[in-house]
Order: structure tokens, then C-alpha cells, then sequence
């Protein structure tokens, strides 16, 4: 079990225990939440309804509401938030009730920024159903939607009372987001923790490599990195911008090939790889663990993206002006910094050595 102490609010566990038992049933007990509304993406609905639904039951829990949300990034928009926002008022949340959200990062997002603005704010607990949900997006407190001129642009800060990572609703996770996880355990591996290439690529050779208890323990040591990083900095303004290793150009990849044609995750591998190559251009000496890592997604990129809409794309990110980019940059693998770059040559050498590790670009 992890703790997540926060400088603004509360402290809050991070658990791997399942629903069944007794951890959380006791730590549920003890927040004395007179009653729960659930808001549950469609899928685990699907797979995993009625394994919530005894959870609740034998929590002694009133459910007073349902909210299922449709899978997809589609989800997070205004008009989800509003529908949401309806559910819980004509359920008649109140501020001593409770929000469970089961999903993974579409669902936590919204759910979670529907449970902030609701009252100003009702008690929220993330039941993160994804890898990438569980080391990433449950944690650290970043709710929002997307507006039309771009994504997250709308959203809070608000903290969970915890955050509850069940490895039995990994069973019937598709490999895409297995790979889509391992992305982002990835990028943990290059900013802080370079053990975990090892112990990731020894998973991923593993005949059977989707036994999610197999995965636990660096499941738990990727949170605890992340949680570690939001103890020291909330509000990003320092070094949880760290956790944007890679994102700069994964960003600028999503966008350019189309939001939902590469999944996040992938995405971030190779914003990664071209991290790293971009920290080695300007004289770190990082080493070449990442590259262990392409014959997993080399077979999964089918496209031929163009590296001068790329290069604009990152340019039209909110942090860049308009003639410098900021990166985070590596010293060597489990040591970042932030550097402006505004050589467009070597941002266009790190995308093509990236590109051409794809196979797919001449
Ligand atoms: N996913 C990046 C962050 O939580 O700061």
C-alpha cells in the first residue's frame, strides 16, 4: 500500500488490494459514506457488472445512482459532464455520499471532474481498471474534459479519497492496452526507475505475459513513482512535468495521425524513444535499454507520418512559444531535466531516428 500525502489536501492510500477484501472494506467502513453513486465505463459494466455490484452489496453500501459511460475519448466532453452533472443532482448526491468510478482513463477523468464540480466538490474514490488508468491517470488528482481547441483543456485538481487498483479487472483487458500501459511504466523506467526495463522485458518475452498478478509489483512501483513525484509537486510547477517525458512528441504523433489511430501508450513509446534520442543529440549520454523495447511496437505502428507536420504539431502545444519548444530531457536513464530547444534540425534528427526504428518510414 502506497500513500499519497498531498501539500493541499488530503493524504490518500494507493492500493492494490482487491474489492473483495478485507482492506477495503474496512477502509470503506471507516470513511463512513452514507451512500454511493457509480459511475462506470460500459465495458467493465459489461465484463465486470455484477463483481461490482456483490462488492457493493457486501460493503453495506446504498447505491442511490448509475451513470455508464460510453468508451472512447469521445466521452470526455462537455456534454458528458453536463449529462453526469444531471445523474447525480436528480440522485440527490450529498456532500457526505460517496462517487465510486470504475474505468480507465476516459472514465477517471470525467468521472472525476463531474465528482469535483458537483456541490463544489463530493467524495470520490477511482477504481482504475486499466494499466494505464492504475500508474497513471487515477492518481495524483488531474480531472478534466476535452473543448474543442484541444484536449484537457477544461478541469480540476481534485484529490480521491483513494485510489483502488484490482488486478482482477485486468483479465479481460485487450492486448492494445496492455501495450498502451506498458507505455507509460516505460517512460517511469526513463525518468527514475531504469530497473524496470529489465523487469519488463523479461514480462513481455514470458509466455504467458498477460497474468496480471505477474505484473503486480511493478504495477505498485510505477504508482509509488508517481505518487511520489505529485507528494513534491500538485500543481506541476516543477518537476511533475517530469511525468511529460515523451509527451511532447507522442502529443504531436496523436495529432497528426488522427486522435484514437495510436493508442496514447504507443504513442509515448515512441515519444520516448525520440526523448532519448533528442537528450543524446545534445551530449547525454543516455544508454540504449529503450531500443530493447521496438520489436514489441514496431509491428503495432502502421503509419507514415510526415516529420514537418510533426514538428508543427509540437510547436502548436499550449507550453511552447512559438519559436522555442520545452522538453524533458534525459541525463541519463532515472534523471530528467526540462530544456527549451528551439534547433529545429535536432528536434527533426530525433523524430527521424524514432521513425526509421518503426520500419515503416524510408
Ligand atoms: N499524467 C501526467 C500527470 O498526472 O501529471
Amino acid at each position: 500500500m502506497i500513500t499519497l500525502t498531498t501539500q493541499s489536501t488530503h493524504s490518500y492510500p494507493i492500493s492494490t488490494q482487491a474489492l473483495e477484501s478485507e482492506w477495503v472494506s474496512t477502509f470503506l467502513k471507516e470513511k463512513s459514506y452514507k451512500r454511493v453513486f457509480l459511475i462506470i465505463d460500459e465495458n467493465v459494466k459489461q465484463f465486470h457488472g455484477d463483481y461490482i455490484q456483490n462488492a457493493i452489496s457486501a460493503w453495506g453500501l446504498n447505491l442511490i445512482g448509475l451513470y455508464v459511460v460510453a468508451s472512447g475519448e469521445a466521452s470526455k466532453s462537455v456534454t458528458e459532464w453536463t449529462k453526469i452533472t444531471d445523474a447525480l443532482l436528480e440522485a440527490d448526491v450529498k456532500r457526505n455520499d460517496a462517487v465510486f468510478v470504475f474505468g480507465g482513463g476516459v472514465t477517471g477523468d470525467l468521472g472525476g471532474f463531474a465528482t469535483s464540480t458537483a456541490l463544489r466538490g463530493v467524495a470520490l474514490v477511482q477504481f482504475p481498471t486499466t494499466i494505464l488508468a492504475m500508474v497513471d491517470s487515477a492518481i495524483g488528482g488531474k480531472t478534466g474534459i476535452n473543448h474543442p481547441t484541444g484536449k484537457n483543456r477544461i478541469g480540476a485538481f481534485y484529490q480521491p479519497d483513494a485510489v483502488i487498483c484490482d488486478a482482477h479487472f485486468l483479465s479481460t483487458l485487450p492486448e492494445d492496452e496492455w501495450y498502451c500501459g506498458i507505455g507509460e511504466m516505460l517512460k517511469y523506467a526513463c525518468i527514475s526507475t531504469p530497473e524496470l526495463f529489465q523487469k519488463i522485458q523479461q514480462l513481455l518475452a514470458a509466455n504467458s505475459k498477460w497474468e496480471a498478478q505477474k505484473w503486480e509489483p511493478i504495477i505498485q512501483k510505477s504508482a509509488e513513482i508517481k505518487a511520489q513525484i505529485v507528494a513534491e509537486d500538485e500543481k506541476e510547477t516543477g518537476i511533475r512535468a517530469f511525468l511529460n517525458f515523451g509527451h511532447t512528441f507522442a502529443h504531436a504523433l496523436e495529432h497528426e495521425l488522427g486522435y484514437g489511430k495510436i493508442s496514447h501508450g504507443d504513442a509515448v513509446f515512441w515519444g520516448c524513444l525520440a526523448a532519448s534520442e533528442l537528450s543524446r543529440l545534445v551530449g547525454s549520454p543516455i544508454g540504449t535499454e529503450l531500443e530493447a523495447f521496438i520489436p514489441f511496437y514496431a509491428p503495432r505502428f502502421t503509419f507514415n507520418p510526415n516529420t514537418e507536420h510533426l514538428i508543427a504539431a509540437m510547436k502548436t502545444d499550449k507550453k511552447n512559444t512559438s519559436d522555442a519548444i520545452t522538453f524533458v530531457l534525459l541525463k541519463t536513464y532515472g534523471e530528467a531535466y526540462l530544456r527549451k530547444l528551439s534547433d529545429k534540425i535536432l528536434v527533426e534528427k530525433a523524430w527521424n531516428y524514432a521513425l526509421s526504428k518503426t520500419g515503416k518510414t524510408a
